[in-house]
């Protein structure tokens, strides 16, 4: 599988260089790649770079420093960790001050460790710098430095402002490339394969986390790093936790399992939810509101086309999803009544869908200019209408309690319509009873 390549890198970086040779007074961009986090004594989380510093870089190690100045005449500059025998043998292999420049296509690099002091000369006389406001501990570091460089006779300018550059990176990662579609099929494909093995290999008695261990080792079997997200398996009641990752639970027989999980392959992330039978047959009750939530995913998949926005999918969905609910008694009243008070929300507790990308809940906005943003092709994003009714709502006919359904796609918009990336997982109930049975 082709990774993205050092020109798209390249091009990227471009990007942004022209945005800062834009401004009106001289601008840099300084971004910082993600910490190691401890996770207990000597051991240390995996390691997953910042989705901006991957973005602009390709580049998977801690403690470095991206640098981009138009105005230089080495616009283009990185700090990374010096290479060390000692800490490689026992960490892992460095890219080094050396090879770095070559290797990530930059015009200069320093020791991250040793040359941080070098920060005042690339940003001397810069006006504006723009960082990602959320990284807090590089907020530290650059009002340090630029704290030194403003002070009585240090020789330097510092700089005057600083400006958050999310929205930038956003607008850029929204629309995918035809590099990063090819990775995100495969992210989905991979995601795909693992619930269909999960749901396979489920049967009652089984515990919520022997399913999950079904689905990462089928990521990590081809070659995704591992989950994109806390997998999370629900049996029963606890599929009415949105974000339940205990799955601690046995799967019990008569009752549904939801599994939400997605593979991170090349940094891009699949995101898929799936709800069935624990014991591969849903009961009346379980398929007819399977079928309020299957039809508002299907109504919702329905708006997906340049031109549209998320809100006509939204309406499709709530629509759907009220008129389920009102034929099944679970509702009652009128349907424009229902629909003008948004009565639905009550057990469709969540968004629609998001953006997805290097992040599961990747960047973008969803608005531009206070109207919903209009969908165009190279853009992906997930649809996961869902019903949830917990156990012990009173006014709730017990029979549908303990019923948390979802269903999650990953979706391109293409120049006609939308190309469903997660479409190879049974999502009909005959498709899942007879994969199950099979
Ligand atoms: N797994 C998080 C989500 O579906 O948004
Ligand atoms: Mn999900
Ligand atoms: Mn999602």
């Amino acid at each position: 599988m082709e990774s993205i390549s050092p020109a798209e890198f390249a091009a990227r970086r471009a990007n942004l260089l022209a945005f800062l040779a834009a401004q009106p007074q001289p601008a840099a961009a300084v971004l910082a790649a993600n910490p190691e986090r401890q996770r207990s004594r000597d051991t240390d989380y995996p390691y997953r770079q910042h989705s901006d510093f991957y973005y602009l870089t390709g580049f998977n190690e801690p403690n470095a420093l991206l640098v981009l100045r138009p105005d230089s005449a080495a616009p283009q500059q990185i700090f990374v960790q010096p290479s060390d025998p000692h800490a490689e043998v026992w960490h892992g292999r460095r890219l080094g001050v050396d090879a770095a420049a070559e290797a990530l296509g930059m015009d200069q690099a320093y020791s991250y460790d040793d040359d941080l002091e070098q920060l005042t000369e690339l940003l001397d006389g810069v006006e504006t710098v723009f960082y990602l406001f959320d990284d807090t501990d590089l907020a530290d570091l650059l009002q340090q430095f630029g704290a030194s460089m403003r002070r009585p006779k240090s020789g330097y300018q510092g700089a005057a402002r600083y400006s958050d550059l999310s929205g930038f990176m956003a607008q850029q990662r929204l629309y995918k490339s035809a590099a990063e579609i090819a990775l995100m099929r495969q992210a989905c494909s991979i995601s795909a394969e693992a619930h269909k093995r999960a749901m396979k290999a489920c049967k009652p008695g089984l515990f919520e986390y022997q399913l999950a261990a079904e689905l990462h080792y089928h990521f990590a079997f081809h070659g995704a790093s591992g989950p994109a997200y806390g997998t999370i398996v629900g049996g029963g009641d606890n599929a009415c936790i949105l974000h339940y990752t205990e799955n601690s639970a046995a799967l019990v027989d008569g009752e549904l399992v939801l599994i939400d999980a997605g593979a991170e392959f090349h940094g891009y992330a699949g995101d898929i939810t799936r709800t069935f039978p624990v014991n591969g047959r849903f009961s009346a009750d379980q398929a007819a509101l399977y079928e309020v939530v299957l039809n508002a995913q299907l109504a919702a998949l329905a708006e997906l086309r340049p031109g549209n926005t998320l809100l006509h999918a939204q309406q499709a969905a709530a629509r759907a999803i009220t008129e389920g609910l009102l034929a099944l008694g679970i509702l009652t009243g009128s349907l424009e009544d229902n629909l003008e008070q948004a009565s639905h929300k009550r057990f469709f507790i969540h968004g629609l869908g998001h953006w997805l990308g290097l992040d599961v809940h990747d960047v973008g906005t969803y608005e531009v200019n206070g109207s919903k943003r209009v969908l165009e092709p190279g853009m992906v994003l997930t649809i996961e209408p869902g019903i949830y009714i917990p156990r012990g709502l009173s006014d709730v006919d017990a029979r549908w309690q303990g019923i948390g359904i979802r269903i999650e796609d990953d979706i391109l918009i293409t120049a006609n319509g939308c190309d469903n990336l997660t479409a190879a997982v049974p999502k009909t109930i005959a498709e899942i009873e007879q994969w199950m049975r099979s």
